[in-house]
């Protein structure tokens, strides 16, 4: 009986002594986790999910900010939450989605450069319940690579416009879509405007070509005027 009463104990006490945070080393167990490889075309979004992990307790206010890098494990800052820093390469281009209280989101990277393509590598840093501060960060990052878009076929001078519908296509986003379509009105006003310039220019030269004549013409015949006064008065001076 005594046994019978002393075994669920000693298993309660284990599963007690294992959930323990004197069993978790801070310095040990933690971990951020993010995707090693993303692709994405030119112009489009990429989504680095991360996911960070504590063993001990958070703070009641653990207060988490999370930063971005690049290139490498001691690279540049290219973005902290906390100070709302954005490096000016990324300017208006990253956007942080970490729900209150979660522990997964993603760090988002808008209107991707062809230059964007690096290894990128999250850091979190929080408030724990015993050790104060923590600060972490993912050590092989997410290599992330930035392909062009396959470029249709393109016939004559409007190959400018096919190219940038040919990008919309593959970001399959009805919002992006309607910036290349607006791209291709502007070239063709643009087209329009030149053509229209074009023509007023002819048209002008024409007329100041015609207007020159003109009074080369009548310069002319006042010349020719005033020489025939000229001979009449000599005329009649000889008369
Ligand atoms: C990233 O997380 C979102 C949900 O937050 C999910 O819909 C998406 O599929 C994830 N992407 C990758 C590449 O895992
Ligand atoms: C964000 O910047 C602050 C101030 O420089 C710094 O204390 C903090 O550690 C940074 N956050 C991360 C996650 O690196």
């Amino acid at each position: 009986m005594g046994l019978s009463l002393l075994l669920p104990l000693l298993l309660l006490l284990a599963t007690l002594q294992a959930g323990n945070s004197e069993r978790c080393d801070p310095k040990m167990d933690y971990r951020m986790d993010q995707p090693e490889h993303l692709s994405a075309p030119k112009g489009g979004t990429i989504h680095i999910n991360f996911t960070f992990y504590y063993c001990g307790a958070l703070a009641k206010d653990p207060r988490v900010n999370i930063a971005l890098r690049r290139t490498h494990f001691h690279g540049q800052f290219i973005y902290n939450s906390s100070r709302h820093f954005v490096h000016e390469d990324y300017k208006d281009r990253i956007v942080l989605n970490l729900p209150e209280g979660q522990k997964s989101g993603f760090l988002q990277i808008l209107n991707l450069r062809e230059e964007d393509e690096n290894t990128y590598f999250c850091r979190v840093q929080l408030k724990t319940q015993r050790f104060g501060w923590q600060l972490w960060q993912s050590i092989l990052g997410t290599k992330l690579t930035v392909y062009l878009a396959p470029k249709t076929t393109t016939k004559g001078p409007t190959s400018t416009v096919t190219t940038t519908t040919g990008l919309s296509v593959l970001e399959g986003n009805r919002t992006s879509v309607s910036l290349p379509l607006s791209v291709g009105a502007v070239v063709k006003v643009a087209l329009a405007i030149a053509v229209l310039k074009t023509a007023i220019l002819g048209l002008t030269l024409y007329l100041r070509w015609k207007t020159s004549k003109g009074l080369q013409t009548t310069a002319r015949t006042v010349a020719r005027g005033s020489l025939q006064n000229t001979e009449e008065k000599y005329e009649n001076i000889g008369i």
